[in-house]
C-alpha cells in the first residue's frame, strides 16, 4: 500500500511554505549562477598516448563541455610536482608538470576556453608544497637558510629515555606524526598531509608575499580565479598544544584527534581578506572558492566574511552535499540554513569531488541509483547556489576501489591499506566512448588507473545519445539554469516543510514566475500538494522517470519512487 500524503488545508499549507530565502538582490557577478566543472587533469583525456590526461587532452574535449553548458572549468594541480600526491605537492608555482604540457599549452586551453564561453580556474596549493621545491630544499639544509623559517620547525621533546619525540601529539590527515625529523637541521618539519608537503609558515610574511605573486602570475595569465586546497589549514598554534584526544584509532590506526589547533585557526581570515583586496584589483570579476570542509553554517558565514563579505566569493558548503543520504529533514534544513545564515552571500553547493566515494555510490541504495542520481543532480542545479559538478559525476561513474595493495597509486591508500584504500576509486579516468578498452580517455592499454568495466554502457557518447541518460538530464537542467528567470536569479522557498519523504521548494523570480521541485526521496510513490501560492497555468518542464503522469494542478502531484518532478507556474 503505497504511503500517501493527506492533502492539507491551505491555510496550514500556507504556513508550512516558510519564509522566502536568500533575500538579497543577485549580485550579478558570472559566478553567481555559474555551474563549475572539476577536471581532475590526470584522468580527463590524455592526448598523447602515456596513459596519463593532459592539457592538450582538456582542450580537446572543450566542444564537450560547451555542450555540457558549464560556465567554467576548475582545473586540479597541473604544475610541476614529484606527484606524490598528483599534483597536490607542488615544487614550481609557475609553470607546468611536463607529463601536462607546456605553458603554451596552458595559454592556448585559456584561449580555447574563451572561445568555448569557458572561464578557467586554478587549483592553488597555499598551505604546503613539496619537499622537492627548491624553497624547501634550502630550507631543510641549514637552519641558517634564507627559507628556513618560510616552514614550521621545532626541535622536539627529548623523552625519558633520552630519545628525541616531535613536539606534541598532532596527526597527518594521511597518517601518523605530523611531524618529520631532518638530521641536517636537527628538526622537525610540521606536514599536515603526506611527510612529502611540508607546511609553510602563513606567520612569515614573506611566505605571503611569495603565494601572492604565484597567484598574480596566473591572474596576469587571465585565469578567472581559484579553488583554494586544504586553506582551512594555513596556520597551527603556536604554542603547540595538544590537540584533545578522542578514544580509539582512526582508519590509519593514529589516535583520533580534535583538530582545534591545526585547523580554522582564526588568523586565516586576515591572509584571506589580503588576498581579496590582491584579487579585486583585477577586472573581470575573478573568483575565489575555498575547499572549506567546516562544522557548521555559523563557520562557513565567516568565510565569506560574514555582513563585510570582503572573504571568499565561494566558499564551498560541504554540509549539504556530503549530508550522504537521502534525508529529507536534514536536507531542507541544511540548505535552508546556508540561504538564510551566510548575509545573503552566495552559496556554492557540491556532491562530488575527487577526494571523496562518488555520490553515486554514497547516495545510491544499490537498486535505485541511476534515479537517485537525478535526484542528487537536480537538488545541486536548481537550488539557489553555485553548482560545482566533479568529472564523470554527470554520466553516473562509479567509485571503484583498488583490489591489491600494490595497485593503490593514492598515499593515503598506500599507509592505511587495508582499511583506508585510497582515492584512487573516484579517479579513474573519465569514460568518453567504447572505442578502445580504455573508453577513449587513451590510446595507451595502461592508464595510470585503470578504466573501470561499467565504460561499455556508461560513457559520455551513449548517453549523450540517449534522452533518458543522466548525461542528458544534466544538460537539460543546465540549459534550464540558463534560460529560465526563476532558476536564473530566483530567490528559494521552501514548501511542504513536514514532508519527511519529499523535498519541495520553489524557485521565484521577481515578477513572480516560479519554478516548482518535488523529489521523491523515498522508495514508495508519494503524493505531494504544493501551494505555490499562484495561479498561472501549470506547466511541466522535466520528469523522472520520463513517462510518469504529469499533474495538472500542484494540489495533486503524483512521484513514483525515487521520482523527481520540476515545473514552472
Ligand atoms: C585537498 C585536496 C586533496 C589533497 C589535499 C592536500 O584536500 O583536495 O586531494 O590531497 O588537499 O593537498
Amino acid at each position: 500500500m503505497p504511503f500517501r500524503q493527506l492533502l492539507l488545508p491551505m491555510a496550514v499549507l500556507l504556513w508550512l511554505a516558510g519564509p522566502v530565502l536568500g533575500a538579497q538582490a543577485p549580485s550579478g557577478k558570472w559566478w553567481n549562477n555559474a555551474v563549475i566543472y572539476e577536471i581532475y587533469p590526470r584522468s580527463f583525456q590524455d592526448s598523447n598516448g602515456d596513459g596519463i590526461g593532459d592539457l592538450n587532452g582538456i582542450t580537446q574535449r572543450l566542444d564537450y563541455l560547451k555542450d555540457l553548458g558549464v560556465n567554467a572549468i576548475w582545473i586540479g594541480p597541473m604544475y610541476p610536482s614529484p606527484q606524490v600526491d598528483f599534483g597536490y605537492d607542488i615544487s614550481d608555482y609557475e609553470n607546468v608538470d611536463p607529463q601536462y604540457g607546456t605553458l603554451a599549452d596552458f595559454d592556448r586551453l585559456a584561449a580555447e576556453a574563451r572561445r568555448h564561453g569557458i572561464r578557467v580556474l586554478l587549483d592553488m596549493v597555499l598551505n604546503h608544497t613539496s619537499d622537492q621545491h627548491p624553497w624547501f630544499k634550502g630550507a631543510a639544509a641549514s637552519r641558517s637558510d634564507p627559507r628556513h623559517d618560510w616552514y614550521v620547525w621545532n626541535n622536539g621533546i627529548v623523552d625519558s629515555a633520552g630519545k628525541r619525540q616531535p613536539p606534541n601529539n598532532w596527526v597527518s590527515l594521511f597518517g601518523g606524526s605530523a611531524w618529520q625529523w631532518v638530521p641536517a637541521v636537527n628538526q622537525y618539519y610540521y606536514h599536515e598531509f603526506y611527510r612529502a608537503q611540508p607546511d609553510l609558515n602563513w606567520r612569515n610574511p614573506q611566505v605571503e608575499k611569495a603565494m601572492m605573486d604565484t597567484l598574480r602570475f596566473w591572474l596576469d595569465r587571465g585565469v578567472a580565479g581559484f579553488r583554494l586546497d586544504a586553506i582551512t589549514t594555513l596556520f597551527e598554534d603556536a604554542q603547540l598544544r595538544n590537540e584533545p584526544q578522542q578514544p580509539g584509532v582512526n582508519a590509519q590506526g593514529d589516535p583520533v584527534v580534535s583538530r582545534i589547533y591545526t585547523d580554522n585557526l582564526p588568523e586565516v581570515h586576515d591572509v584571506i581578506r589580503r588576498m581579496r583586496t590582491m584579487i579585486d584589483t583585477y577586472p573581470g570579476d575573478r573568483v575565489l572558492i575555498g575547499e572549506t570542509y567546516l562544522p557548521d553554517t555559523a563557520e562557513l558565514d565567516k568565510w565569506y566574511g560574514g555582513a563585510r563579505h570582503d572573504e571568499l566569493q565561494l566558499p564551498m558548503d560541504m554540509l549539504v552535499g556530503f549530508t550522504n543520504k537521502l534525508d529529507v529533514a536534514a536536507l531542507r534544513s541544511r540548505l535552508l540554513e546556508v540561504q538564510t545564515q551566510v548575509h545573503g552571500s552566495q552559496p556554492m553547493l557540491v556532491f562530488d569531488n575527487h577526494d571523496n566515494v562518488r555520490s553515486w555510490d554514497r547516495y545510491g541504495d544499490g537498486v535505485h541509483n541511476a534515479e537517485i542520481a537525478k535526484i542528487v543532480a537536480t537538488l545541486l542545479l536548481t537550488s539557489r547556489a553555485t553548482a560545482l559538478l566533479y568529472q564523470g559525476e554527470e554520466i553516473g561513474q562509479v567509485t571503484t576501489v583498488p583490489t591489491r595493495v600494490e595497485d593503490v597509486r593514492d598515499p593515503i591508500g598506500i599507509t592505511g591499506w587495508p582499511k583506508e584504500k585510497g582515492r584512487d576509486g573516484e579517479r579513474t579516468p573519465m569514460q568518453w566512448d567504447a572505442s578502445n578498452a580504455q573508453a577513449g580517455f587513451s590510446t595507451n592499454p595502461k592508464t595510470w588507473l585503470p578504466v573501470p568495466p561499467g565504460y561499455k554502457s556508461v560513457n559520455a557518447q551513449s548517453e549523450r545519445a540517449d534522452p533518458n541518460s543522466l548525461l542528458n538530464w544534466h544538460r537539460e537542467l543546465i540549459s534550464l539554469r540558463r534560460t529560465n528567470r526563476a532558476l536564473a536569479t530566483g530567490q528559494m522557498q521552501m514548501l511542504d516543510v513536514q514532508n519527511k519523504k519529499v523535498l519541495s521548494y520553489a524557485r521565484v523570480a521577481p515578477g513572480g514566475q516560479k519554478v516548482l521541485v518535488a523529489l521523491n526521496m523515498s522508495g514508495e510513490t508519494q503524493i505531494v500538494s504544493l501551494d505555490a501560492g499562484n495561479t498561472r497555468p501549470l506547466k511541466t518542464l522535466m520528469t523522472s522517470p520520463a513517462g510518469m503522469p504529469l499533474p495538472k494542478a500542484t494540489t495533486a502531484i503524483t512521484l513514483p519512487a525515487f521520482g523527481v518532478w520540476v515545473g514552472a507556474q
